[in-house]
């Protein structure tokens, strides 16, 4: 058997779930992940994920059209479930015949998941924990993505090795994806091995040439290291912060300077705790666009993952999937598993 049969064995579940060449989903980057990035994963063989991010919904049928024009490939959505038209952008979807919508950033509200399925569509959802994986898979969800700590971006606090051994021995009704820290073939191979159906990836795919950011936020990832893409933490227990992943600037920086400053004026009693707690809250508005689209990479948030270490240049999408496969097939070969 060659390593690329054994492959296709070992992804086998994943491949007939997205309809695609390679169990690899190119995770949605809100402001990153639009139509020429999400059509050439989906062209190269593997799935793009459109980021819907804020977008009301006729701009995500506008985008959903667009990146329609450019691949003929199977491509999913990816609807935040805070959104507060969540229900009128699963609309748009079944309506422009979405194949997979993937509800992240919390739980799904009731319905949403089997508005999505009636409709027509595949729902994949995140699941932190084995308890709440259980519980999707309860509600209708036909897919679980589980994202590590690793990932770039809104993260919870349990590494992906550790969710992956949770969570993939015991959830086998329903495919399961694994994100979160994958810069290589090998470790996609390893998370196949362990029973994942396939796997999915943010961090790699930002400087592919055919994504939109700017060439700064780019030169960012290139330049940046592992221990450079670190989770932001709460300076007070009072007030929550929601950990991102990113890589350290002048803008995370001033983070922590504006944390300090708010929680002085609340115990001052300048400010209630819900004003307090907004204020934090909107340090980071409008962040990630600053960053990603007017490349201003001192002030706005470069979210990045720990993988962003393995990434040494700017190459076309096909380029970073033939890498990955290259390695995950020599991996299987030294293995004397395959040919
Ligand atoms: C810049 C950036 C923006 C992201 N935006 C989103 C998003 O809008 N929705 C989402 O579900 N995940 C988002 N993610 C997470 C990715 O979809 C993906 O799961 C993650 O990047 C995988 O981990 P990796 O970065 O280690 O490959 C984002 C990640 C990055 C780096």
């Amino acid at each position: 058997m060659t390593a690329r049969q054994r492959l296709d064995q070992l992804w086998s579940r994943g491949r007939d779930y997205l309809g695609t060449d390679l169990a690899i989903m190119g995770g949605a980057m809100t402001w990153v992940s639009d139509r020429n990035l999400v059509a050439a994963i989906s062209n190269a063989g593997g799935f793009g994920v459109i980021a819907s991010g804020a977008m009301p919904p006729d701009l995500l049928r506008a985008e959903i059209q667009a990146t329609q024009a450019l691949t003929e490939k199977p491509f999913g959505v990816n609807l935040i479930t805070l959104h507060p038209q969540l229900d009128q952008l699963i609309q748009v979807c079944l309506e422009e015949k979405v194949g997979h919508i993937v509800l992240a950033g919390g739980l799904p509200p009731g319905g949403a998941i089997k508005a999505a399925r009636d409709g027509g569509a595949k729902v994949m959802c995140f699941a932190p924990a084995l308890v709440i994986a259980r519980k999707l898979v309860r509600s209708g969800a036909d897919a679980i993505v589980i994202e590590g700590s690793e990932a770039g971006g809104h993260i919870g606090p349990v590494s992906t090795s550790v969710l992956a051994q949770e969570i993939l021995p015991e959830i086998r009704d329903v495919p399961v994806f694994v994100a979160g820290g994958i810069g290589r073939g090998e470790a996609i191979l390893s998370y196949l091995e362990m029973g994942a159906a396939g796997v999915q990836l943010g961090t790699r795919f930002v400087c592919a040439t055919e994504c939109r950011a700017h060439p700064k936020f780019k030169q960012a990832f290139i330049r940046g290291s592992a221990r450079e893409a670190i989770a932001s933490v709460a300076l007070d227990s009072r007030f929550p912060v929601i950990p991102v992943r990113a890589l350290q600037n002048e803008g995370t920086k001033r983070f922590m300077e504006k944390q300090r400053e708010v929680i002085a004026r609340f115990d001052a009693g300048e400010l209630d705790q819900k004003q307090a707690q907004l204020e934090i809250e909107h340090y980071w508005a409008g962040a990630l666009r600053r960053a990603v689209i007017d490349g201003d990479v001192e002030n706005g948030s470069l979210m990045a993952g720990q993988s962003v270490g393995m990434v040494t240049r700017e190459q076309p999408v096909a380029d970073i999937l033939a890498d990955l496969l290259a390695q995950a097939e020599a991996a299987l070969q030294a293995r004397g598993q395959a040919a």
